[in-house]
């Protein structure tokens, strides 16, 4: 159900118009008209569905699931934990989270629960199966919004138990903490397992194997919690489709591991379209790459689970979606493998926070206004394609992303404590090959590489032994693979790596790491090319490694200070594949053309012929959308793109037919 077709939705929060029934009724007939299909239902609702402790007030839920139903909506129904009521706050204070500096939280805001507390779980567990019992097994409900955006950690007394616990579980034995954490280090080896304190402003703040295993047990519990909400659900209504929103470049749950829980992967996504700063190819790209990370946490079709049809009000300038902004966004999600184009929200609330936040409906309520006619027209486009629904992505490259190993480097002091630009490094490969109409996919450690052509390795830092042998049974097999600076040194548990680096690859990649020079921001080191196939000239920067050359041919060197000579780019063949290394963090003009010569006898991009700067290509299955982000008019010839204009293909016997 989830995948047949391109669902079109919002968030839906009738619990803030129960005293305007006129209101609740114009919404079913304004949804008809701009053509929704699902809403998610009661995020926030839990006060108003227990708004005492054990009375339960679910009769206006009913009227609402069982009026969207006879007007052919269906229902993303939510557990509402994600915001507590204040009786529940204010009787049981263990459910309040506990910050860093130990100070419990007071009642307020949201997304700021504990996630051991059992009272916190038993009290989830009563409203999520009141919810499930009543409304499980309604036609509407299609799907279960677990909670919302759970991020955040707690320090409670049960958090700092619970961690004791998962390290006795990962661990086995104190000794084994100890050695993994490196305690020597400054004397501070543990006696007891109650001596360990989760990272804290006046406490241990400096112990990299500490703070990286306490980001661990975070994602582990929140996800622990989710299984607990998914399952009371599933006591009740076994076949229940559940899905989590997650959220921008969010640092701390590893979506991967989530995503296993899940049928579903989404997620809440935001742009800054129309940014001065930067163009709207630069920001369309940076969304596609989150999608991409999204759809490949599953490694299936995904939702979009939020979006704003015109603006949002928390970014510092709240700039409006222009005309066919909506549609792009939609079609841009669409393209890269998402089956539902779903906003927050469907009508604008009248006080609060967000009050001020774009909404299909608006305060005026009307019908006629620009962004409740676009997203009409978001709703025809989406069933016009209802087929591209269900369709998964040809593997073609996989960039490597690892949330411990970002969590690993990034707890680490040096060598670039001013930033190390994780996400800018991923960044430049992706908008690369992106921009080329290669289709990119993200893997984790415990990802599986078969199917791909191309694997990028950008900064693994950590690098597992098992991980480091599947890239050499990748490369072997006959892959491309191509390995940054600053990969392979540290093992699990963030200790270097004794010998040669980057571990278990200096064979693969035919060369070792001898220094890596840290680069202060806008200082460049210049690189020339020694093959033809490489740009003449690039910059590096952020960080520039110092290779001995075992074998590989280089294909750059850098060209000044010391290290004149080195290699910065280099290859070396290895069984039946070969391996490229970049030892520094090129300008961005440099990746284009690399990723060029490094595809074209490998992989086919998503459009046949050459596009304009500002065009890109992206291809689901039989499927290739063209998306013009220029806001002016781009003729290709037999084709021509209106501004922010998409054009979808199918491709049936070889040959290409317009479908939009
Ligand atoms: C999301 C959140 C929504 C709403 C939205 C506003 O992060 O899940 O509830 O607050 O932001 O942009």
């Amino acid at each position: 159900m989830i995948h047949d077709i391109l669902w079109h939705g919002a968030d839906y929060n009738p619990e803030q118009w129960l005293d305007r029934p006129d209101i609740l009724q114009k919404d079913i007939e304004l949804m008809q008209k701009a053509g929704i299909s699902v809403v998610s239902l009661g995020i926030f609702a839990w006060a108003t569905l227990e708004p005492h402790e054990g009375e339960y007030c679910l009769d206006w839920m009913q009227e609402v699931i069982d009026r969207l139903y006879a007007a052919g909506i269906r229902v993303n129904l939510a557990t509402p934990s994600g915001a507590r009521p204040a009786w529940l706050a204010q009787k049981y204070p263990e459910v309040r989270r506990v910050n860093p500096d130990r100070v419990r939280q007071l009642f307020g805001d949201r997304q700021n629960h504990c996630y051991t507390s059992p009272i916190y779980r038993e009290k989830v567990r009563a409203v999520n199966q009141q919810l499930a019992r009543r409304f499980g097994r309604h036609p509407a409900v299609i799907l279960w919004h677990i909670s919302n955006e759970y991020g955040g950690e707690c320090h409670c007394e049960l958090c700092q138990e619970a961690f004791r616990d998962w390290l006795r579980e990962r661990y086995g034995s104190l000794e084994a903490v100890n050695r993994a954490w490196s305690t020597k280090f400054w004397g501070h080896d543990y006696t007891d397992f109650s001596q360990i304190e989760s990272p804290a402003p006046h406490g241990e703040h400096a112990m990299n194997g500490l703070l990286l295993d306490w980001k661990r047990f975070v994602s582990h519990q929140t996800i622990d919690f989710m299984k607990w909400e998914r399952d009371c659900i599933r006591e009740i209504v076994p076949q229940a489709k559940v899905c989590v929103n997650m959220m921008y470049r969010f640092d701390m749950i590893d979506y991967f591991d989530m995503a296993r829980e899940i049928d579903l992967a989404t997620w809440d996504t935001y742009p800054t379209w129309h940014k001065p700063t930067e163009t709207l190819e630069e920001t369309a790209l940076d969304n596609a790459m989150m999608h991409d990370l999204i759809y490949s946490v599953k490694g299936k079709p995904f939702w979009m689970m939020e979006s704003t049809p015109s603006v949002t009000n928390w970014q510092p300038v709240s700039k409006v979606k222009k005309p066919g902004m909506n549609l792009f966004s939609a079609l841009q999600a669409v393209a890269h493998g998402s089956d539902g184009v779903l906003y927050f929200q469907w009508r604008q609330s009248r006080g609060a926070f967000e009050k001020f936040h774009g909404a299909v409906v608006a305060h005026d309520g009307r019908d006629d206004n620009r962004v409740f006619l676009e997203t009409a027209e978001v709703g025809k486009a989406l069933k016009l394609l209802s087929r591209v629904a269900g369709t998964r992505k040809q593997k073609q490259a996989a960039i490597v992303f690892d949330w411990a190993n970002k969590w690993a480097m990034e707890g680490a002091q040096g060598p670039r404590n001013i930033g190390l630009g994780y996400w800018e490094e991923i960044m430049r490969h992706y908008a690369a090959l992106a921009r080329i109409g290669i289709g990119v996919d993200f893997v984790s450690q415990d990802g599986d590489l078969s199917g791909y052509k191309l694997v990028i390795a950008p900064m693994l830092y950590m690098l597992r032994e098992d991980f480091a042998l599947k890239l050499r049974d990748f490369t072997a097999s006959g892959g491309t693979l191509v390995v940054t600076y600053w990969s392979g040194v540290a093992g699990e548990s963030d200790l270097c790596y004794l010998g040669d680096t980057p571990h278990g690859l200096t064979d693969v990649l035919g060369l070792r790491r001898c220094e890596i020079d840290g680069m202060f921001d806008g200082e460049t080191r210049r690189c020339v090319a020694v093959a033809p196939s490489m740009p003449a000239h690039a910059l590096g920067g952020t960080l520039c490694e110092v290779a001995a050359l075992e074998g590989a041919a280089p294909l750059m060197v850098y060209d000044e200070d010391f290290f004149a000579g080195s290699p910065a780019v280099a290859v070396n063949p290895y069984g039946k594949g070969r391996a490229y290394t970049l030892a520094t963090r090129f300008d961005e003009a440099f990746y284009r053309p690399f990723y060029k010569t490094v595809c074209e006898d490998i992989l086919t991009p998503a459009w046949p012929g050459s596009l304009p700067d500002g065009v890109l290509a992206t291809r689901r299955g039989a499927f290739i959308f063209l998306q013009n982000t220029l806001a002016a008019s781009v003729d290709l010839g037999a084709l021509a793109l209106m501004p922010y204009g998409t054009a979808v293909f199918e491709e049936r016997d070889g040959a290409l037919e317009r479908i939009l």
